[in-house]
């Protein structure tokens, strides 16, 4: 038989059995080409008297990991025919064997769910991650997988969007066997054993039973944890369809549902967000030869929450840690934390209790920094005062050894500054984690004007290694997140100056689907650190601090949750905010000083107003060579500030909306537009053409 295929797919025999691999590196995506193959290879099997079964395999590292994301912006005629391919398997007369290895994610998993049917190697993992791209599985995933594991696994599955191992999968019934030797070997023996069976097994053709306990259940807990989002209600709907309806029915809604959901704003959002997290780990001018340094131990500075939430990073990964304090008594009470931390995790079930130690044991505690000296890494993590990071810096590059890495956890200060007061600027980094460090995916590395490139290959590297999306960005005050943030504060404050209530201001980014607002979120992380900041800030440009009604709110002695009241009161220990009218008179008070009139602000002015002021601060910041991209800003504001990713970060947002919108909201509160801003309006371009333009004069 002659290759009928296009290049994607190779066609190749082993006696009766037809083999099809598919040959799209680097993940075998579905994309143009990958159906044509598939069918043309279908069409000249059914037809061959000497195929008698048919198996297909990835080439490369992995089986098909979903539908070819890049092409859902394409025209319905030119996407990928994946539903088509599947259609073709469920009814082809012959088995077909779908032979999986590396992640069968996706559109990849429901084209093996459409095969008669699957083996696996023991590492393989299957899974329907859709939900994580604002989407739902679109060829025939939520009608096959309840026929096959219930409407309760079905839904656990499709709406945590975790793929599964391939014994668990086994266990479900969605594997039919695992593969101990050489997949395709094993695939083609297992094709061969079944060549003759029929009816043909197919999943299509099962009832699927009826679990109204399990969908009330599942309606319940979407509204609290995918709270505002379109896709998990369309998955449960279609779950529950699948038990009521014959197959086609069902699937031909879940088609139709597909596409509302893939046309959707939030589904375009989480999109963008996963190609912006990928794009962040690429930074022109590094590449693969980058040399970069193991980092076998670090070195902390600073056992307070920063740092003890810093060491856990590199303990949990497996790297020892020793860390530095000034008393006996603040080690102690750092390691305290550090070891409550793990206990609780093991409590809830997290961790197992023979890690804790394990864990525990990696660290060393000292009061030395003489004890650093034979660290590749070393994270200062104290507080914000120039003159006692210099001090440290000095002191570590007495003790570091030749080639570590010196890095500073400072969220505001100059750490070209820092740098200068070594022997060895190349090797220092500024490394910003965010609070609570353990948890928190952001990590902001901060290149200063003299760090090397391998210290910062060295430091992407890493972020991987604990977990971390890093993003690459550039010395100023705030460096990208708090800079914006610091911008979005200034507005909210001026927002509740000209009318609106601090409740109604955060009720607003609440419904934007941020979980916290400005105001409950600086009384969680203390209100006293903004004002010290300010105050910090101003003494520094040697001005005095600008008047805002949230110092004087400080100035009152409500530093937020801790104090039992901030901008809220906080009764009898609670966490919960509660109106305050103690803070109500102050803002009334404060308007009258300075003669405004309070006017009543919308909810949708109240969005649009602090989502321009984050863009337009973002616009500043790319201008300025602050951030490499838009996209990199959408990735810290999103992992790093609770921006949800089905907005998909503030550009992103921005852009949705349309520049020349935000350029007029800007307007109408009187702020001043960023020169790139405005140039994109008048343009009518977007930040990603930007950054796609960019990207295209970089190369
Ligand atoms: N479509 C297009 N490109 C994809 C892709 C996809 N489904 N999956 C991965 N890629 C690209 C990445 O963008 C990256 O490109 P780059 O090198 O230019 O940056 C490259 O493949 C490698 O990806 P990773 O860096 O993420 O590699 P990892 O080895 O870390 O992870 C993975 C591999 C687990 C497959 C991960 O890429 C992943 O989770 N991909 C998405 C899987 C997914 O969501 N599938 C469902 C798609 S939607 C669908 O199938 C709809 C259907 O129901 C109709």
């Amino acid at each position: 038989m002659t290759d009928p295929t296009p290049h994607l797919i190779r066609t190749s025999r082993d006696g009766d059995v037809l083999i099809l691999t598919i040959d799209n590196p680097p993940v075998n995506a579905f994309s143009p080409g990958v159906p044509e193959g598939l069918k043309a290879g279908l069409d000249a099997a059914a037809t061959d008297d000497t195929v008698k079964a048919v198996v297909i395999i990835g080439g490369g590292r992995t089986f098909i990991a979903g539908a070819d994301i890049r092409t859902f912006n394409l025209p319905r005629e030119q996407a990928p025919d994946l539903r088509g391919t599947i259609a073709k398997l469920d009814a082809f007369p012959k088995p077909t064997v779908a032979a999986l290895h590396g992640t069968a994610l996706g559109g990849g998993f429901e084209l093996a769910l459409g095969c008669t049917y699957r083996v696996a190697t023991p590492g393989a993992k299957v899974g329907l991650p859709e939900v994580k791209l604002g989407l739902l599985p679109g060829a025939g995933g939520t009608q096959r997988l309840p026929r096959v594991v219930g409407v309760k696994k079905a839904l656990d599955l499709i709406l945590s969007g975790t793929p599964v191992g391939a014994a668990p999968a086994r266990d479900l019934g969605l594997i039919d066997e695992i593969v101990e030797g050489d997949l395709l070997t094993g695939a083609v023996a297992f094709a061969r054993r079944v060549a003759d069976v029929r009816p043909l097994p197919r999943i299509s053709e099962r009832p699927a039973q009826p679990d109204p306990e399990a969908i009330e259940a599942a309606r319940q807990s979407i509204r609290k944890t995918h709270r505002g989002q379109l896709s998990p209600q369309f998955i449960v709907d279609l779950v529950d369809l699948a038990t009521r309806t014959p197959f086609n029915e069902g699937h031909a809604e879940e088609g139709v549902k597909f596409v509302q959901a893939k046309d959707s704003p939030q589904s375009r959002g989480m999109r963008h967000m996963f190609f912006a997290e990928r794009e962040a780990a690429k930074i022109p001018g590094l590449d693969k030869t980058t040399p970069t340094t193991d980092i076998r131990r670090v070195g902390v500075i600073g056992a307070g929450t920063m740092g003890g939430g810093i060491a856990m990073n590199f303990l949990n990964a497996g790297i020892p840690v020793t860390i530095v304090e000034t008393a006996q008594e603040n080690l102690d009470r750092g390691l305290n934390t550090i070891r409550k931390t793990y206990e609780a995790s093991a409590a809830k079930g997290r961790l197992k209790l023979e890690d804790v130690q394990k864990r525990l044991d990696l660290l060393t505690p000292t009061l030395s920094m003489n004890d650093l000296g034979d660290a590749d890494l070393i994270i200062e993590a104290v507080f914000e005062d120039m003159a006692v990071k210099k001090d440290i810096f000095t002191r570590l590059d007495a003790v570091a050894k030749p080639g570590a890495i010196l890095a500073t956890n400072t969220s505001t200060l100059d750490v070209g500054e820092i740098a200068a007061v070594t022997s060895r600027p190349e090797q220092v980094i500024g490394l910003h984690f965010f609070s609570p460090a353990n948890i928190m995916k952001l990590l902001e590395i901060v290149r200063a004007d003299r760090t090397s490139d391998s210290v910062l290959a060295t430091s992407l590297k890493l972020s991987r290694t604990i977990g971390k999306v890093g993003v690459v960005v550039g010395v100023c005050n705030g460096f990208v997140g708090n800079r914006m943030l610091y911008a979005y504060r200034e507005q909210a404050s001026k927002a509740v100056l000209e009318g609106a209530t601090p409740q109604a201001v955060d009720a607003a980014m609440n419904a934007l689907g941020l979980p916290m607002g400005p105001y409950a979120m600086s009384d969680m992380a203390g209100l006293d650190i903004g004002y010290m900041a300010r105050r910090a800030a101003a003494e520094r440009a040697g001005q005095p601090m600008p008047d805002d009604w949230v110092d004087r709110v400080v100035q009152l002695g409500r530093k937020g949750q801790k104090t039992g009241a901030g901008v809220y009161d906080y009764p009898d220990g609670s966490r919960t905010p509660v109106p305050s009218p103690a803070v109500d008179d102050l803002i009334q008070a404060y308007r009258a000083e300075k003669g405004v009139q309070p006017r009543e602000a919308t909810q949708d002015d109240l969005i649009a107003r602090l989502t321009a002021t984050l863009a337009n601060e973002g616009a500043r910041i790319l201008e300025e060579g602050i951030a490499l991209r838009a996209s990199d800003i959408d990735t810290i504001y999103t992992y790093g500030y609770g921006f949800p990713a089905y907005r998909g970060g503030p550009m992103h947002y921005a852009s949705e909306q349309g520049l020349t919108t935000v350029v007029q909201t800007l307007e109408r509160h009187g702020l001043e537009v960023a020169p790139l801003l405005r140039r994109l309006a008048q343009e009518g371009k977007t930040f990603a053409q930007y950054d796609a333009e960019r990207a295209k004069s970089q190369t």
